[in-house]
């Protein structure tokens, strides 16, 4: 059978100092709930339970789609959101995972060892703890001579001896389901903070002669709670670290590992170079053999092998195999670059198809355009797809060139093998094989300035 986890999610995070709910904010691009999400699915919980509460409706759509939501109405403490899944859970036995919400590092690893040593020892509960330097804000976790756990005390509610307490509940548990509901009943809020602490169902299990065992995290930095922006940044920082050696264990070289941002959807393939100060965002995959940065951010873009992405920021782009891009390229949404075909400096690229093997390399706007294979695009050359009211359309065939300093005015058909002279304005379509001209005639009045000297 499975395993069931509650995430508790229904806390305001009143030390975030924010309009948004805690759990909504993201550690490299994914809201801090989903990462607890992710970690017990892996860990193999079939049936998941968030509880929502605080800015229900900006958590109900990040986890209602995969999980059952229940609504804690009034948020009394981390025992009431547990008890507010009585009915969802009800005749649940066996070990039941309970999971703060807010800490993003928690991995598979760490869950499974925790129902493991609950049912090793047919504990009441299983409890994550960790020894931090400084535990100052997490639960203080009291041990009795037997080794076994006594209680966790709040940092609040501690006396001068528990303060000075260096192992810290983490916030991860695996209870006894049917202990759990029945000792719910009898928490009380008699605490300095007068909230319900799922914490204070250890005493009462033990009071039932049921054990609370406490298994220490062997690295504490998979169990930081994010409570505030600084511990956001925190545990980006170790998340940011975590995912760079997983892509530098499968093949990536990464040689500024600190300057390297990767979202936790991102693939890339072996071979591939990430240079320093480079973001990958969302659903971006890049291939083989690739070289991508410095300076570079790309969001749900798609890169193929052998390509080099110098300084460039990409959104919603297709960069198929053997392309160049930048220093300093901008590709909007639907920029698609073909095989082997440049987008270089200074050079914005939307909606357009860049054929394979053409070229745009200085100074360009191409924009709304279907570009066939071979064509170059001189320094300076746009199209003026836009009309103050609506877009239009530039097509270019096969092979030609466009000389420097053209404007497209769309909508134009440009037919293939053209040659566009330099500082042309076309505003007619070329057939191909054409040469097009749209310029003034230079003139030159010889003998009409005056010497200087
Ligand atoms: C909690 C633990 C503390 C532990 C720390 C680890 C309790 C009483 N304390 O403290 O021992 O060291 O986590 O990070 O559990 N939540 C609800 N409904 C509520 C209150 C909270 O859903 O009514 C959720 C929050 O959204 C959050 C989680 O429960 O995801 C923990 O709540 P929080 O207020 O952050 O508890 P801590 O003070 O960090
Ligand atoms: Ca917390």
């Amino acid at each position: 059978m499975g395993t069931t986890a509650i995430i508790m999610a229904a806390g305001q995070g009143t030390r975030m100092k924010s309009s948004k709910a805690k759990v909504v904010h993201e550690v490299l691009g994914r809201p801090l709930v989903r990462w607890v999400i992710e970690s017990a699915r892996a860990a193999g919980a079939d049936k998941i339970v968030t509880v929502v509460g605080h800015g229900r409706d900006q958590v109900e759509p990040l986890v209602g789609e995969d999980t059952t939501v229940v609504v804690q109405e009034e948020q009394r403490g981390t025992a009431d959101a547990v008890a507010s899944c009585t009915q969802e859970l009800q005749g649940a036995t066996g070990s039941l995972l309970v999971l703060n919400g807010d800490c993003p590092l928690v991995t598979p690893e760490i869950l499974t060892s925790l129902i493991a040593e609950r049912e090793a020892n047919d504990a009441g509960v299983a409890i994550m703890t960790m020894d931090l330097e400084d535990p100052t804000g997490y639960g203080r976790v009291i041990r009795g001579a037997d080794g076994l756990v006594e209680r966790i005390v709040e940092q609040k509610d501690c006396s001068p001896e528990q303060l000075a307490v260096t192992e810290c509940n983490a916030g991860f548990y695996c209870f006894d389901a049917e202990l759990l509901f029945q000792a719910l009943e009898q928490v009380s809020d008699d605490n300095a903070n007068g909230e319900f602490y799922l914490t204070d169902v250890i005493e009462i299990a033990r009071k039932n002669n049921r054990a609370a065992v406490g298994c220490k995290a062997q690295d504490p930095r998979e169990c930081l709670g994010v409570n505030t922006r600084v511990q956001l940044a925190e545990a980006t920082k170790i998340m940011q670290h975590r995912i760079n050696e997983r892509h530098m264990l499968a093949g990536v070289t990464i040689i500024d590992p600190d300057t390297v941002w990767i979202g936790a959807d991102v693939s890339i393939g072996p071979d591939t170079q990430i240079l320093p100060m480079t973001m990958l965002n969302g659903t971006t995959s890049i291939g083989e053999g690739s070289i991508v940065g410095p300076n570079t951010r790309l969001t749900d873009t798609v890169v193929g092998n052998d390509c080099v992405i110098d300084e460039t920021v990409a959104v919603q782009a297709r960069i198929d195999d053997g392309c160049t891009c930048g220093p300093r390229a901008y590709l909007r949404p639907d920029a698609h670059l073909m095989e082997g075909a440049k987008a270089g400096t200074h050079v914005e690229i939307k909606k357009s198809t860049i054929g394979p093997g053409s070229k745009v390399p200085h100074l360009s706007y191409i924009g709304d355009t279907q570009m066939g294979a071979g064509v170059n695009v001189g320094a300076g050359s746009i199209t003026c797809n836009y009309d103050g009211a609506k877009k239009w359309q530039t097509t270019i065939g096969d092979n030609t060139f466009v000389g420097s300093d053209t404007m497209m005015v769309a909508p134009v058909n440009i037919g293939s093998d053209v040659l566009i002279g330099a500082g042309s304005v076309i505003t007619e379509d070329v057939p191909d094989g054409s040469l097009a001209l749209g310029r003034a005639r230079q003139v030159v009045k010889e003998g009409r300035v005056a010497s200087h000297c």
